[in-house]
């Protein structure tokens, strides 16, 4: 799902926390957004999700370019995802059974994505038994559930293992790859964003400093702050 915003403002008790005078992320994006702490890296993503509301400018969605967001095609998982008290398997269903689908199709979906994150021998575990790699894993399957166009992760494995962070990745460049899906990816892990993703957006301030590919941000970027940032120099 295509995204375009235009002076985009957020602003909390006054004080401007995001400014962004334009931005296109393509249909098909596998994007990440890197930068400092407090850069607006969750508000933006936040206002995407449409948790918030902007304080000016649009945000449009999609080739028709509405500006309202539409919930039912998009989806976001946090760094500690919120699962409902009941199994895995009635988490990862959720979404379908609002949606409306077969308990058969239900079943299929759930099993599949039980299969692909490897856990199939969690499916009937209470959420609230689970470890934090395991709860991210359930909260991405139910995010994945009901095939969304635009996926928004807010570090998602910060804190997950090598190994589980190894399975999301590879989880997030096969959506995308197999199913056209967007996706947008807050990370601190430079390698990480190296490692997954197509685009980088580098952000400092509540402003881009710079996008573009993945390759060209994080090795040869254009501008000095990115460079700063990427060499892992502390600013303000
Ligand atoms: N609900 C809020 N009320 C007031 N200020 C807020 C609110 N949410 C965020 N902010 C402020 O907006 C700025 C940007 O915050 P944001 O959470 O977007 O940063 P971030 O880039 O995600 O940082 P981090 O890497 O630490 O997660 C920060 O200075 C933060 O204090
Ligand atoms: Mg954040």
């Amino acid at each position: 799902m295509k995204l375009y915003m235009e002076n985009l403002i957020k602003e909390f008790e006054g004080r401007r926390v995001l400014d962004i005078r334009e931005l296109l992320i393509e249909s098909g994006a596998l994007c990440g957004i890197i930068g400092p702490n407090g850069a607006g890296k969750s508000t933006l993503l936040n206002l995407i999700a449409g948790l918030m509301k902007p304080t000016d400018g649009s945000l449009l969605y999609g080739e028709e370019e509405t500006a309202v967001a539409p919930f039912r095609e998009m989806t976001m998982v946090f760094q500690a995802p919120y699962l409902i008290r009941t199994t895995v398997d009635k988490n990862i269903a959720y979404p379908l059974k609002l949606r409306g689908w077969g308990n058969a199709q239900i079943e299929e979906r759930v099993g599949e994505l039980a299969e692909e994150l490897g856990l199939t021998d969690f499916r009937k575990q209470k959420s609230w038994k689970l470890s934090g790699g395991e709860t991210q894993k359930v909260a991405l399957a139910r995010a994945l559930s009901f095939r969304p166009k635009l996926l928004l992760l807010d570090e998602p494995t910060a804190n997950v293992d090598p190994a589980t962070t190894a399975e999301i990745e590879r989880m997030l460049r096969k959506i995308n790859e197999k199913e056209g899906t967007t996706v947008i990816l807050i990370t601190h892990n430079l390698v990480q964003a190296k490692r997954v993703c197509r685009e980088v957006l580098f952000m400092n301030q509540g402003k881009v400093v710079e996008f573009g590919a993945a390759e060209r941000v994080l090795r040869d970027p254009e501008q000095e702050l990115t460079k700063r940032f990427v060499d892992g120099e502390l600013f303000t």
